[in-house]
């Protein structure tokens, strides 16, 4: 049966007999779109459309889809070393990456250790934070983050982000975790006091952070001067930090790091997602010379004892040296200037529109949310806006009633336009 739907059907209903999506309800979900080749900024359907990809696919790219030059330098490292175990081992791809990342991350990071996704960059701040106090018998195991926080899917990461319906059923098996308010305006006395009063208990191993944007949590924007003020409190209390760049690295949110934007330092950060440009999974967690000497000793029970089949993957740390000889390119920069600029003068002229509760801009990153009355994910403009969207050939997908722009750094400034232009007309709906 399966064979011979194999051999007669589109590729939407071959994926419907085998496969079960992300964050889909397969029961009413519309069948998926096929996607055969992709270009720069644009995806290409099996019927011939086509689609501006105004999310980057999930944040992960950087330079634009099939990017040649990244191409290239992954075929010619899959016919020398494709992969090899991490342990014991190692390969020129990932100790060339490591330095390349220590000398450009912000602060004083030593070491790179490396994974495969964002879950697991966290997943590794997170255990890093809590053994080292373990491993100097300092009885500091709790974790602090931001209300309305993600950090990723996985057991660890889910704990110590905020609890939301996502997450619902599994809340039970979560570890215990202190939530403070994010400080936007207004509200950074009220978090700052929050983290004090929490601090002062002297039970905390470390404080978890997207630095200067909750992506994920509704894209929402604070600022770098009360995110210094909140890692000032930490280190008062000699509370470990860790920035979660997974989605604010590789300069999304005006610098190359959002972290760069602080006048303090961290302890560890998580990096993923535009990592490698977009083109496979790789995941890095940097910390300092303090959090990697504690774990030294004559004992591997002092050791770090995690790792993942694909640590540091050649073709993914391949990926990641060819992205970042883009990135670190003058003409790249001009690039995400001009998205900035851009998503600037749009904000001026649009952002007190009656429709719109906040239109606001980070680096390349442009945010709307519209005023519903249930400011909820599940909020049915998401669907609507959803569907628009890809109807006019833009691939954008709301959470809920936040809509955000975060295009690949190659788009042009009309594709930019026709994106602004459409997002006009539902200002009118
Ligand atoms: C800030 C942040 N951390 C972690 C993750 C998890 O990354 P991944 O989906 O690669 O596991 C995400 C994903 O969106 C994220 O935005």
């Amino acid at each position: 049966m399966a064979i011979q739907l194999l051999q007669t059907s589109s590729l939407a209903e071959q994926d419907r007999a085998c496969i079960w999506h992300p964050f889909t309800q397969m029961k009413t979900a519309p069948l998926p779109i096929p996607i055969v080749r992709a270009k720069g900024p644009y995806l290409y359907a099996e019927d011939g459309t086509r689609y501006l990809d105004a999310i980057s696919s999930w944040w992960v790219n950087l330079h634009g889809h099939a990017h040649p030059y990244i191409a290239r330098k992954i075929a010619q490292q899959a016919g020398v070393l494709e992969h090899v175990i991490f342990a014991d081992f190692t390969h020129e791809g990932a100790i060339k990456l490591a330095s390349r990342l220590l000398a450009i991350l912000p602060g004083t990071m030593s070491k790179i250790f490396y994974s495969d996704n964002g879950s697991t960059a966290v997943e590794i701040a997170v255990k890093m934070a809590i053994q080292y106090w373990h491993n100097q018998q300092i009885p500091k195991t709790k974790v602090v983050c931001f209300k309305n926080s993600f950090h990723g899917e996985t057991f660890g990461a889910m704990s110590v982000a905020s609890r939301n319906e996502f997450s619902r059923p599994f809340w039970k098996h979560l570890f215990e975790t202190e939530a403070i308010d994010l400080p936007t305006p207004g509200h950074e006395e009220a978090s700052v006091a929050q983290l004090r009063s929490i601090l002062e208990k002297g039970d905390i191993a470390c404080f978890i952070f997207e630095p200067l944007v909750l992506g994920a949590g509704g894209m929402i924007v604070y600022s770098a001067h009360a995110l210094d003020r909140l890692i000032r409190c930490c280190k008062e209390y000699q509370v470990l930090t860790i920035a979660d760049e997974v989605m604010t690295g590789f300069g999304r949110t005006g610098t190359l790091f959002a972290c760069d934007q602080l006048h303090e330092t961290v302890d560890l950060i998580c990096l993923s997602k535009g990592l490698t440009g977009g083109f496979l999974p790789l995941g890095a967690t940097a910390c300092t010379e303090q959090i990697f000497n504690a774990f030294l000793g004559d004992h591997l029970k002092q050791a770090f004892l995690h790792g993942h089949s694909y640590t540091a993957n050649p073709l993914s740390c391949c990926s990641a040296l060819a992205s970042l000889d883009l990135l670190l390119m003058e003409s790249c920069a001009i690039q995400r200037k001009s998205i900035e600029t851009s998503h600037q003068a749009f904000c001026k002229l649009w952002q007190h529109h009656p429709k719109l509760k906040r239109c606001e801009v980070i680096g390349t990153i442009l945010v709307l949310e519209y005023l519903t009355e249930t400011h909820s994910y599940f909020d049915s403009i998401r669907e609507r806006l959803y569907r628009f969207f890809l109807e006019k050939g833009i691939l954008l997908r709301p959470l809920g009633n936040v809509l955000y722009v975060l295009p690949p750094y190659c788009i042009q400034p009309e594709e930019l336009q026709f994106i602004y232009d459409q997002i006009i007309l539902t200002l009118d709906w």
